[in-house]
């Protein structure tokens, strides 16, 4: 593997084809990555990776790969097939993400397989893949929880479970890898308006999308200023922490959400 300054960094990210992967895909771009996106919607990664790579030169500068994060080979096929289109790995974010929410007493087990095994397991399988090409670069690992990973949500337990535990195991790797030279950090967004957002106001809205999301709103302490966060937004806060300048953050749990998990 070539890690060697001449060749241009490279990030793979998760959920790519969507919302917070996809504007996280831009913005490392224009910090001069290359970014190899990883999805399970095969249409949604095609579209993407044309649209990054319509305004570049004569060298695509985003590539992808179709894989189910659920799977352990997927994640382990994703990392390497980033390395053989990239030559390195310098960047690793887990974007790809599920939700459900209703009462706990009406929740299935493929429910919890279903999101515990996305968020979770496949952010464990991505990080652990990546660590040998990331300690080859100096590189680094953002995990995107939640403010539900760090505190409750009412009526979404499985969810918060999973990302509580995105949490904590980013500040567990972080610990294990800082001798390695691999920071790991974690990103936890409040409500960001994404397609997340619109499925699960027109799949648990009761048939009233719009009311869903004002009562998602009504949380916030801005009041009647409040809006949801831009995917380009988390993306920012991504993007700094992948950079030299967070050089002194690793297994931190930063929140954008507008004051939300502060206090009430
Ligand atoms: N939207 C929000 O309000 C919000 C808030 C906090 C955290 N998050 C988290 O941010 C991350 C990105 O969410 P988003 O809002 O951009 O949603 P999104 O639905 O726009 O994007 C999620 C992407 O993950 C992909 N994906 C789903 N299952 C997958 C699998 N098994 N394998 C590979 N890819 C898979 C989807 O195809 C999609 O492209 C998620 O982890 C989500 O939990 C979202």
């Amino acid at each position: 593997m070539d890690a060697s300054a001449a060749t241009p960094r490279v990030a793979l990210i998760t959920g790519g084809a969507s919302g917070i992967g996809r504007a996280t895909a831009e913005r490392l771009l224009r910090d001069g990555l290359r970014v190899f996106l990883v999805d399970i919607d095969r249409a949604g990664l095609d579209r993407a990776i044309a649209e990054l790579n319509a305004g570049a030169a004569a060298e695509a500068v985003a590539s992808g790969a179709v894989a189910d994060v659920r799977s352990v080979r997927d994640c382990e096929s994703a990392v390497r097939a980033a390395l053989g289109w990239g030559g390195r790995l310098d960047v690793l974010v887990n974007c790809a993400g599920v939700w459900v929410e209703g009462p706990s007493d009406t929740m299935t087990e493929a429910d919890w397989d279903r999101v515990v095994d996305v968020n979770l397991k496949g952010t464990f399988f991505m990080c652990r893949h990546a660590i040998p090409p990331l300690e080859a670069s100096g590189g680094c690992i953002v995990n995107v929880s939640s403010d539900a990973g760090l505190w409750g949500n009412k009526g979404a337990a499985i969810y918060c479970a999973s990302k509580g535990g995105v949490t904590v195991l980013s500040k567990a790797l972080a610990v294990e890898l800082a001798g390695r030279g691999i920071r790991v950090n974690a990103v936890c967004p409040g409500d960001v308006d994404s397609p997340m957002i619109e499925y699960q106001a027109h799949t648990f809205g009761g048939g009233d999308p719009d009311a869903y999301k004002r009562d998602l709103l009504a949380a916030y302490p801005q009041g009647p200023k409040t809006r949801f966060i831009r995917p380009d937004e988390v993306a920012e806060l991504i993007a700094y922490l992948a950079s030299e300048r967070a050089t002194p953050i690793t297994g931190a749990a930063v929140s954008i959400d507008f004051g939300l998990t502060a206090g009430y």
